[in-house]
């Protein structure tokens, strides 16, 4: 089985866009890949943060992933910092790593515009992405566009480290490709913007059913639409219509899109729909949940399973770089 990596960080509760634009496409890819999902929390601390905050987040994304579908029993969910390796090769990785590579990396310069003071950590960022990926060998990672920078660097990382270290014609690192997930980009509730925890207009993925309603009642609908008998049109309505998109089966995408332009529906006839069918794909997620959070055990047992099969595979992986570049 060909081999995915992909890694997420603690930074937040795991809203339905991430859910829908990531995690979703993960418990799909677990069935054809061998599949490594790493909560990064190493990644997380280069950002201004309380330690006992980092700790629960850890726990609370672990507790969503798990609830979204990730089987322990097919993929391996484990914890960064759980797995010395990934520092140990970011560290050797730092060693073969241009820093004008590391200057231009957009991300790090849209971060470190935002900071007083800018640390080491921040700049070296990608470098610690890269150990993540090729520690695994991995040679696709399902990841959404704004990563595919990094995954540049980690293919130059590669080839630098494969042409300083590996037999001629031998290359040990593969070059890991994004695996991009097909674009849904989900809209924030206000509609201006992509849905985004930095942004407050996030429905969470474990919110109950009456706080999804209480989000979605009062959401920016056509602004044409002023009475219930007021035809609509749901391209001018990327909020909801976009959730029906993503949430309701094709036929009632179909019977919303008639019901909006004939005003046979008015838009809250229509969120009660919409309702409905986000009921139906998170109800599961949030009762499996409900469950691991009233056996704490299970995701103990599911992040132990991981961590043990990530570290079987680290563990082969610095040997060999080890032994190739003369360390002791
Ligand atoms: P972030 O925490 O923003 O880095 O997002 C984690 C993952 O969720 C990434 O793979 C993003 O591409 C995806 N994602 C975040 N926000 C959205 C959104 N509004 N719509 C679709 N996918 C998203
Ligand atoms: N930088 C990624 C993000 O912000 C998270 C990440 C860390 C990652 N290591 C990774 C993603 C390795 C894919 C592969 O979303």
């Amino acid at each position: 089985m060909p081999r995915i990596f992909s890694g997420i960080q603690p930074s937040g509760e795991l809203h339905i866009g991430n859910y829908l634009g990531a995690v979703q496409n993960w418990v799909a890819l677990q069935e054809q890949y061998e599949s490594f999902f790493c909560i990064v929390d190493y990644h997380a601390i280069t950002a201004p943060y309380a330690p006992d905050e980092l700790r629960r987040r850890t726990r609370e994304m672990a507790t969503s992933l798990l609830a979204s579908g990730l089987d322990p029993a097919k993929c391996a969910v484990f914890v960064q910092s759980r797995v010395p390796e990934h520092t140990e090769l970011a560290w050797i990785f730092n060693t073969i790593t241009p820093l004008g590579e590391l200057e231009r990396q957009v991300a790090f310069k849209e971060k470190a515009a935002r900071q007083a003071q800018v640390m080491a950590g921040l700049l070296n960022y990608p470098v610690l992405q890269a150990a993540d990926i090729l520690l695994y060998l991995a040679d696709s990672v399902p990841v959404g566009e704004d990563q595919v920078q990094h995954l540049e660097l980690s293919r130059v990382i590669a080839r630098n480290w494969n042409s300083r270290f590996a037999p001629e014609g031998e290359p040990y690192f593969p070059e890991p490709h994004p695996k991009l997930t097909p674009t849904r980009r989900i809209a924030g509730l206000d509609g201006q913007a992509k849905m985004s925890k930095s942004l407050g207009n996030t429905i969470g993925l474990l919110e109950s059913s009456d706080e999804i309603w209480a989000k979605l009642r009062p959401a920016v609908t056509d602004p044409a639409r002023v009475r219930k008998t007021d035809a609509g049109n749901p391209d001018n309505c990327p909020v909801v219509f976009g959730l029906h998109k993503a949430f309701s089966p094709a036929a009632t995408v179909t019977e919303v899109d008639t019901n909006c332009r004939s005003a046979g529906w008015g838009c809250v006839d229509c969120k009660k729909v919409l309702l409905e069918s986000m009921n139906a794909e998170l109800a599961p997620v949030r009762a499996r949940a409900q469950v691991l959070a009233e056996q704490p055990s299970l995701v103990d047992a599911a992040l132990d399973a991981g961590v043990e099969k990530a570290r079987a595979v680290a563990h082969g992986t610095i040997e060999h770089v080890r032994d190739r570049m003369g360390l002791a």
